[in-house]
């Protein structure tokens, strides 16, 4: 079960449209420095992320594991985190504490170097959901499986009410969140809908070391569930699907609001490397790419390689032409906020 729906996400994540209606990326104009007084070649693109230092600010974000695909997948995104200088994550790890013949699929990461590796758990795999939920023994064996720096637990409650057998239980979540916060390095990540400000302190109040918003504007779960729900025939879910299409803070919104002194991923809807300067001014640590690796990771190596090249071409060309030597000066680039993108960055008084 876990196998198709995997294999489904991959298909329909690569040859359909998913995104929502409208990108904000595009509501952030940045004021172009005509007489920038720096060098291109020289331009320092190194980050870092809570100690673990990168060549680029940007990761990989969680995609996939649990079947032979997957461990392809894997091996071409680690093997690219690896020759850039990158951190990456893996996917939902769920299938390799259920079935320990799949562990090889996300193990597989072990053969390259990325600068860390992210662990990935469900939050509804934390909280009963009729069934047992996982116990630190179990996350150990994920965190250990790849020989991790972090354990990211992803929030992902519009996918579970929409897809047909989604979990449905959230009570308890920030009580166990915490307990896990004081044994592991804990990471907590959406997947296309966003954290809030009130989220962001909960999490924080939790012990969570960085947030990665996960927001609005690249891959909606929605959407994909929308196309498993119509090949399944369920209209109910399609409906769901459709309706909720758009739901989510806006990525770029949500770094702000997610300000509460924790470093913070900008992901969510990344296309280019001036998508990735955009996250960066709107004060991200890092930001993460998820969808636009996804073709050539599951293709030809030499794909996903130019790709990621031309994302840290286009990140140093947004730099030089905002006058930002480094990766923090990016922060105080000079730019116009469109609507609506605008109205959403007002609520809190930003
Ligand atoms: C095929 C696919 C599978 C994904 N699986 C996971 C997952 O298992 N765990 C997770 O935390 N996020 C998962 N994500 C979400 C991404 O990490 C990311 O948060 C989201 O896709 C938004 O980024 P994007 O717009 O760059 O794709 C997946 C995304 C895609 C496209």
């Amino acid at each position: 079960m876990i196998e198709n729906r995997k294999e489904e996400h991959i298909n329909i994540a690569k040859s359909k449209d998913v995104s929502p209606d409208h990108n904000f990326w595009d509501d952030i104009k940045f004021v172009h420095q005509a007489v920038p007084e720096i060098d291109f070649d020289s331009i320092n693109t190194g980050s870092d992320l809570l100690g673990k230092k990168t060549d680029f600010p940007f990761l990989i974000s969680s995609m996939t594991g649990g079947t032979e695909r997957a461990r392809n997948i894997n091996r071409n995104l680690s093997r690219a985190a690896e020759q850039f200088g990158l951190g990456m994550g893996v996917g939902s790890m769920r299938a390799a504490v259920e079935k320990k013949d799949l562990a090889g699929t996300f193990s597989v990461v072990n053969d390259f170097k990325p600068r860390f590796k992210l662990a990935n758990i469900g939050a509804p795999q934390l909280i009963k959901q009729g069934k047992n939920s996982f116990d630190n023994s179990m996350i150990d064996y994920a965190f250990d499986l790849i020989d991790a720096d972090f354990l990211v637990v992803h929030f992902n409650f519009l996918q579970e009410m929409v897809q047909p057998e989604g979990d449905h239980n959230s009570r308890g979540i920030m009580k166990r969140l915490t307990e896990i916060a004081a044994s592991f390095p804990l990471i907590v990540k959406e997947t296309g809908n966003g954290f809030s400000r009130e989220a962001a302190l909960l999490l924080r109040d939790a012990g969570v070391r960085a947030i990665d918003v996960g927001g609005l504007g690249g891959t909606s779960f929605a959407a994909i569930e929308y196309y498993r729900a119509e090949k399944a025939g369920d209209r109910e879910k399609m409906d769901s699907g459709r309706t909720f299409w758009d739901w989510g803070i806006p990525s770029p919104a949500s770094i702000s609001y997610c300000q509460v002194g924790l470093p913070v991923i900008g992901s969510g809807g990344l296309r280019t490397g001036l998508d990735l300067a955009r996250a960066l001014s709107m004060g991200a640590a890092m930001g993460g790419f998820a969808r636009t690796l996804l073709a050539g990771a599951d293709g030809n190596y030499g794909d996903l390689e130019r790709e990621l090249k031309q994302i840290i071409r286009d990140l140093k060309i947004a730099m030089f032409l905002t006058s930002s030597s480094d990766v923090k000066k990016l922060a105080s680039a000079r730019k116009v906020i469109m609507e609506p993108l605008r109205s959403w960055l007002a609520i809190y008084g930003e």
